[in-house]
C-alpha cells in the first residue's frame, strides 16, 4: 500500500521503538506540505515541542523563522522535522540506538515528500548525507546525491549559544534561493560514482 504522510505521522505518534517514548509527554513526527520542494531536519524535539508536537516552535525556532523569511519563505512553504521525535530527557544528545530506531521513519518521509532540496540543521541531520565529515567544514556547501541536494547547516540554536556563528549560518541561508534554481544543472554524486565504478571495469 502506497505510504502516506498522514500514516507515517500517525505511526510515530504511537511508536514505542525505543526508551524516549517513556518520557515524552507526545511524539513530535513533523509539519508541513506534503509536497514540500525544501525539508529542514533538526536533531529532536525540546521542550516546547514535546509540549506542543510540533517542531521548531521554541527559541531555535523563532531564529529559523527569521532565517526563512530572510529568503522571503515561510513555514507553510516547507516541510519540518528531526532525526529523533520524542524528546530525549533533559534535551540531552540522541543516542546512537534512538537514531537507528527512528531512521525509517525520516526515510519514509523522504520518500513520500521527495523534497528537491534537503538542508540539514546540526551534525545529526548533516551525518546521514556527510558521515565523517566536520560541520565547521562542510556547512554551506551542497551535494547532489540521488537527485536530492543536500544543504549542511549549523543548528540554529547552536547561533543562539554562540552568536559568532549568527553570520554564517545567515549567509549560508541565503544561497538557499540559488541553489535551488541551480541544482538541475549540478552534478550528482551518485551518479558520479557509478560512472567511476563503471570505469572500473
Ligand atoms: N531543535 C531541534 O533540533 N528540533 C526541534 O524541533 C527543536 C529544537
Amino acid at each position: 500500500m502506497q505510504d502516506t504522510l498522514e500514516q507515517i505521522h500517525a505511526e510515530i505518534r504511537a511508536c514505542t521503538g525505543c526508551r524516549l517514548h517513556f518520557g515524552r509527554r507526545q511524539a513530535v513526527p513533523g509539519d508541513g506540505p506534503p509536497n514540500a520542494k525544501i525539508m529542514f531536519i533538526g536533531e529532536g524535539p525540546g521542550f516546547h515541542e514535546d509540549q506542543q508536537g510540533l517542531p521548531f516552535v521554541g527559541a531555535a525556532g523563532h531564529f529559523l523563522d527569521e532565517l526563512l523569511a530572510m529568503i522571503r519563505m515561510k513555514r507553510a512553504d516547507v516541510y519540518i522535522t528531526n532525526v529523533i521525535k520524542c524528546r530525549p530527557p533533559a534535551n540531552r544528545d540522541p543516542q546512537p540506538e534512538e537514531i537507528e530506531a527512528c531512521r525509517s521513519y525520516l526515510d519514509r518521509q523522504i520518500s513520500v515528500i521527495r523534497p528537491h532540496m534537503i538542508i540539514t540543521l546540526g551534525r545529526y541531520s548533516m551525518a546521514r548525507p556527510f558521515p565523517n565529515a566536520r560541520i565547521s567544514q562542510v556547512h554551506g556547501h551542497a551535494r547532489k546525491v540521488d537527485g536530492i541536494l543536500y544543504f549542511p547547516m549549523y543548528h540554529p540554536a547552536a547561533a543562539l549559544h554562540q552568536p559568532s556563528l549568527r553570520p554564517e549560518v545567515e549567509q549560508d541561508m541565503r544561497k538557499i534561493p540559488d541553489l535551488l534554481a541551480q541544482m538541475d544543472s549540478m552534478p550528482d554524486s551518485r551518479l558520479q560514482e557509478d560512472a567511476r565504478q563503471l570505469t572500473l571495469f
